[in-house]
């Protein structure tokens, strides 16, 4: 009686977070509108300054005063307050002060004066070198400019450009287009004196408002006929693989269930012990033993559930909304997206982990008298909140330091990194906890097992075929899904390595879902193949099959950073190799998140029809 009360309250508490969390996860959607670009005439037009970075490095951004360049005369708004996703980004926004008002053109102007001492010129040249360019704001439209260019003849001479002009396009009181043109170039040496100025023009433009960043957006890059061809090969492929499961699942599968049930049949004890009984069917009485390191094993599956989740939402969320205007939109969502799905990483792990427990306390209660461990539900339950944020933090805290070294605008001070663990502590973790207590209550029983496990593990035979072996074969598993994928991911790639905007998202959503399907496919068939040799540790192997994709990703990744890119120096390097080593994990537990799944529903269905005695 007095545990059916506990209940309740359980039951009861459980609801009343359900409902804050509900309450957290729709509050931003409310506020979402905030101002709405119409200007008067002769309304405050900002300038926002962003960052200066080596054209080939785009990571390596520094802010835009770190160089010699002086703000204008007009004051305001000191410092502009970013999100954590702008933060991420690196994007850090300073006033130029320049006086630009909505329609009102301005002349030719000086707006600032600086003499070059012999470091600053040393500056502007190494800037120069690097092909260092800047970016800014107007009006949430961004706008690049070039810091200087080498003298064509004497490749000694660096000149520093010093007037900007401005072109903005307005349609019925809003700014639908921004062109900058730099001019007057001056000699950068010691001593030099130089002014620098800008003017603006306004002129009508007919394009409309929310069409704006189409210019950004580079159709013939995207919508070249690789991209569709490539998307068209997936596609085959995928098919080929789902007419491969069924396949097995058809013909080969009802040949084994045949030769089963013919040596069923056989009255002769010899006959039946020769014939027809090896196979998937020998590894019955083992094939449901949970996996070895139960608890990693269901932490990696919860954590590639929920980051599934993510991702998935994330692209529709993409395709759905435009994100253009929104700097740091789309990281913005991913933070959010991933706190508040938490709940489904603790509910998937804290199930499995449940069910690998009861599992092996069934059989060990009868070898070994009932002493099994007790369950570490603590431990599990915060392992599976902090695994992804923790590996997130171990790769990026050193990166991170070579940032802060480097003075890039794209280091983490350190009230946002505490941000960040705020917001590990007070939501991903409890969020994570209600799933585990969720999980481990509603689903954490086993369903009904098609066969009783063995009380003894069955021995591994020798393998007949090197191929058999569970790391060849996981390996190869990697193979077909990585080729359904990788030419999308080198245009993923080079819109984050490169300039280009990445738009495309009904590409990614076809391409996140192909792979899915192929990862699927594969290991399915790799799991009929071990079983086959009558190896039962199909869980890890089905794993590292679909995880093995992420390997052959980031083989890729080190071509793409030396034929693809031009990029140099220790942050720039650092960063890319840190950053694709997270991409790649996150694609590892993705996929073999998957892999797991598609392939304990196939042994599942193979078992359930199968007679044991
Ligand atoms: C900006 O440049 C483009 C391309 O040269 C041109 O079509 C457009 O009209 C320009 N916009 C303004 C406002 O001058």
């Amino acid at each position: 009686m007095a545990s059916s009360e506990l209940k309740q309250r359980i039951a009861f508490l459980t609801w009343l977070l359900f409902c804050i969390y509900l309450w957290l996860s729709l509050a931003p959607l409310v506020s979402a509108d905030e101002h709405n670009h119409v200007y008067e005439d002769g309304e405050e037009v900002v300038v926002w300054m962003n960052t200066v970075g080596p054209y080939h490095n785009r990571q390596e951004t520094y802010s835009y005063f770190s160089l010699p360049f002086c703000r204008g005369p007009k004051e305001g708004i000191a410092h502009y307050h970013e999100t954590l996703g702008e933060a991420f980004q690196g994007v850090e926004l300073e006033l130029a002060g320049l006086d630009i008002d909505f329609n009102m053109p301005v002349r030719r102007t000086t707006y600032c004066r600086i003499v070059l001492t012999e470091d600053t010129a040393q500056q502007l040249i190494y800037a120069v070198q690097n092909q260092y360019w800047y970016q800014l704001f107007i009006d949430d439209l961004p706008v690049w400019g070039i810091v200087g260019e080498v003298s064509e003849s004497d490749s000694d001479r660096y000149y520093l450009w010093t007037h900007k002009r401005f072109q903005i396009g307005i349609n019925n009181g809003q700014i639908v287009d921004v062109n900058l043109t730099s001019a007057a170039k001056r000699l950068i040496r010691p001593g030099a004196r130089i002014a620098f100025s800008y003017e603006v023009i306004f002129r009508q433009s007919d394009v409309p408002f929310d069409k704006r960043f189409d210019k950004y957006l580079d159709p013939s890059f995207f919508h070249h006929h690789i991209h569709w061809f490539s998307l068209c090969n997936s596609f085959a492929m995928a098919a080929f693989l789902v007419c491969l499961v069924a396949f097995l699942l058809t013909r080969l599968l009802r040949r084994d269930y045949s030769r089963y049930s013919r040596a069923e049949e056989s009255q002769w004890e010899l006959e039946r012990s020769f014939s027809d009984e090896f196979g998937w069917k020998q590894v019955y009485g083992d094939v449901f033993r949970p996996p070895a390191q139960p608890t990693t094993f269901s932490i990696l599956v919860g954590s590639g559930v929920q980051l599934s989740f993510v991702v998935l939402c994330l692209i529709l969320l993409a395709m759905s909304v435009d994100m253009n205007g929104e700097r740091a939109g789309l990281v913005s969502a991913a933070i959010f997206l991933y706190s508040a799905s938490s709940p489904i990483g603790g509910f998937v792990g804290a199930a499995l982990y449940s069910r690998f427990y009861l599992a092996s306390t069934a059989t060990s209660s009868s070898s070994n008298n009932g002493q099994a461990a007790s369950p570490r539900w603590i431990r599990q339950g915060v392992a599976q909140a902090l695994l992804p944020p923790s590996l997130i933090c171990g790769v990026a805290f050193p990166v991170n330091l070579v940032a802060v070294g480097y003075h890039s605008s794209r280091s983490l001070t350190p009230s946002q990194g505490l941000s960040v663990l705020a917001i590990v502590t007070f939501a991903l973790l409890p969020l994570s906890l209600i799933g585990t207590l969720l999980g481990r209550n509603l689903c954490g029983r086993p369903s009904k097992l098609p066969c009783r496990l063995n009380a003894v593990p069955r021995p591994l035979p020798e393998k007949r075929h090197c191929l058999a072996e569970p790391p060849i074969i996981c390996l190869l598993g990697g193979l077909l899904p990585f080729a359904s994928i990788f030419v999308e991911m080198y245009y993923v790639f080079t819109s984050f390595w490169a300039y280009k905007i990445y738009y495309v998202y009904g590409f990614s959503f076809l391409a996140f879902a192909l792979l899915l399907c192929a990862t699927a496919c594969v290991t399915i068939v790799c799991v009929y193949f071990l079983l086959n040799s009558e190896d039962y540790r199909w869980q890890w192997c089905s794993f590292m099959a679909g995880a093995s994709t992420a390997v052959y990703l980031y083989v890729y990744a080190v071509y793409y950073f030396f034929f693809k890119t031009r990029m140099y120096g220790l942050y720039q390097t650092a960063f890319y190799f840190s950053f694709m080593a997270l991409f790649c994990c996150g694609l590892a537990l993705i996929c073999g998140a998957v892999g797991f799944l598609a392939a304990s529903l196939f042994v599942r269905t193979i078992y359930a029809n199968v007679k044991t005695d």
